[in-house]
């Protein structure tokens, strides 16, 4: 009797402890990572034969980034790298993602010249990266396009497409016998559909619904096309991994009306579809192409204003992906809308559907940036039941502010529930997600909000001309995730 009931405590007590420790556990190989792009951080903008991009030409030319704010110097990390490298290493992740900026090695987007201090610069950080133990990961095109290719329409010109393949080309020759992980687009419903006027030159307007559909359609063209080459010619020797980064903000029905649920789907085929359905499916999303078809048909266009694929070309695409890079941000309540009037030709339109964001859930430095934890959870669980469990890597999430403060309680719950999130996916939901990259090393120019929001992990003071970094207090709770696969 005594026994047993020293048994039956004891069994009661290891239950206890068991509900108190439970807590999911990141596996042994998920891999942390912390992000940052060439345009955002370099600075050196003209310097030592560096040729312009196309952000160069915005911030030089343009209001459209607030208080004059430019990548000139930015983080000038092109002076600063050595110290960029030892702030990876202090965040105990095990990689960096890192853009090349196009301009740095060749000055005129052609390969016909190299410009060997790029190489050396981008080597450097590479090789300092691996003495320390931390993968280099690498974005071949992270929004700066050489500015040569600008009057000529950018992403909406074919001929952008073998360019953007030499140039692949050569740094998988320069840099892919350490570089193992490639992605060759970073967001390109940004640069295509958001920020169209990006794309390939400022000042002029591109008409969205016709320019920024073909964008997208040379963009997935050339995407597959640096795969192919990446497959035929390096893969064997260089065993390295490629694919792209989409960004992927939830789509939540704003009700249980089966109007709001196939509006919230409808939205997620048209932001997401439009890139992942091409490359891991077949052909754009269905519904993308119905509602394009018949709004161009009613519009008097005698085809579709999205460029449709021959049978060959979506069999080339269909397939180039070694795993699905994934940018996530936030969360949104998506409506059932009146159609717009036909007379409107846009990417808007064409999506249809309503937007807006309850505000019952936290916010954050930036307006649109709430904290919805369980949003990420549910596009990992929809990724995995649309694509068939695809290998997932998240290759940016993150928190802003705006006063870039070193007592960043905010940013570490941001993080304890998103890691949570991603927790949950991988125990409960059986999800293929195997890497969490944090959106950003450190703060940066944040495109056209210039230097007022910021992301980083390490704050940097813009006043100095060092430039001098210093790490916030989500950097310890970083590593300590890291360290121990736990979230607390
Ligand atoms: C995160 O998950 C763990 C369980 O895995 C739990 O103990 C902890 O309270 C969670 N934290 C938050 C902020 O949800
Ligand atoms: C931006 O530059 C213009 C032209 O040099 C100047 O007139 C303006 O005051 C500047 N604005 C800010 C916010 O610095
Ligand atoms: C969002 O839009 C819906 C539908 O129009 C509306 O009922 C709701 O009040 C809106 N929420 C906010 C926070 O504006």
């Amino acid at each position: 009797m005594k026994t047993f009931q020293v048994l039956q405590l004891s069994l009661i007590f290891s239950i206890f402890v068991n509900l108190v420790q439970s807590q999911y556990l990141f596996p042994d190989d998920f891999k942390f990572g912390v992000a940052s792009s060439a345009y955002q951080i370099e600075g050196a903008w003209n310097v030592n034969g560096k040729g312009m991009s196309i952000w160069d030409r915005i911030t030089h030319t343009t209001d459209i980034v607030p208080d004059n704010a430019t990548g000139d110097i930015a983080c000038d990390s092109y002076h600063n790298w050595e110290r960029d490298v030892e702030m990876v290493k202090e965040t105990g992740v095990d990689f960096y993602r890192f853009s090349l900026a196009w301009t740095r090695i060749f000055p005129d987007g052609y390969i016909s010249y190299v410009n060997q201090d790029g190489v050396d610069y981008y080597n450097n950080i590479i090789n300092k990266l691996i003495e320390n133990d931390i993968e280099p990961v690498i974005t071949l095109y992270h929004w700066d396009l050489p500015q040569m290719f600008s009057p000529q329409g950018g992403w909406a010109n074919p001929a952008i497409i073998d360019l953007f393949t030499y140039y692949a080309k050569k740094a998988f020759e320069f840099f892919g016998d350490r570089v193992k992980l490639w992605i060759t687009f970073n967001e390109p419903k940004v640069f295509c559909q958001d920020f169209n006027l990006f794309m390939s030159a400022a000042n002029e307007v591109y008409p969205s619904g016709v320019i920024d559909y073909m964008c997208t359609y040379h963009v997935l063209k050339a995407h597959a096309e640096t795969y192919h080459i990446y497959n035929r010619e390096f893969k064997a020797t260089q065993k390295g991994r490629i694919s792209l980064t989409l960004n992927f903000e939830w789509s939540e029905p704003g009700s249980d009306s089966p109007e709001d649920i196939a509006a919230a789907e409808q939205r997620r085929q048209f932001e997401f579809g439009l890139y992942a359905n091409p490359i891991i499916n077949f052909d754009y999303p269905k519904i993308v192409k119905d509602r394009i078809a018949e709004r161009s048909k009613q519009q008097g266009f005698p085809e579709s204003r999205l460029p449709q694929f021959t049978l060959a070309e979506k069999l080339r695409i269909r397939g180039t992906y070694d795993f699905l890079g994934l940018n996530h941000y936030s969360t949104w309540h998506v409506f059932a809308a009146a159609e717009r009037d036909i007379a409107e030709i846009s990417y808007e339109s064409d999506m249809g559907t309503f937007r807006n964001q309850s505000n019952e859930w936290p916010t954050s430095g930036s307006d649109w940036n709430k904290v919805v934890p369980w949003g990420l959870r549910r596009i990992l669980q929809w990724i995995k039941k649309t694509y068939r469990n695809p290998i997932v890597l998240i290759t940016e999430c993150g928190y802003p502010d705006q006063t870039g403060t070193l007592d960043d309680e905010p940013r570490q719950d941001f993080l304890r529930d998103y890691f949570n999130a991603t927790l949950e996916a991988i125990h409960e939901d059986q999800v293929n997600v195997q890497a969490f990259t944090i959106w950003s090393l450190m703060d940066n120019l944040e495109w056209q909000q210039g230097y007022r929001i910021k992301f980083g992990l390490f704050h940097v003071d813009f006043e100095d001309e060092a430039r001098t970094r210093t790490a916030k207090k989500s950097v310890a709770y970083v590593r300590s995730v890291v360290e121990t696969r736990k979230t607390d």
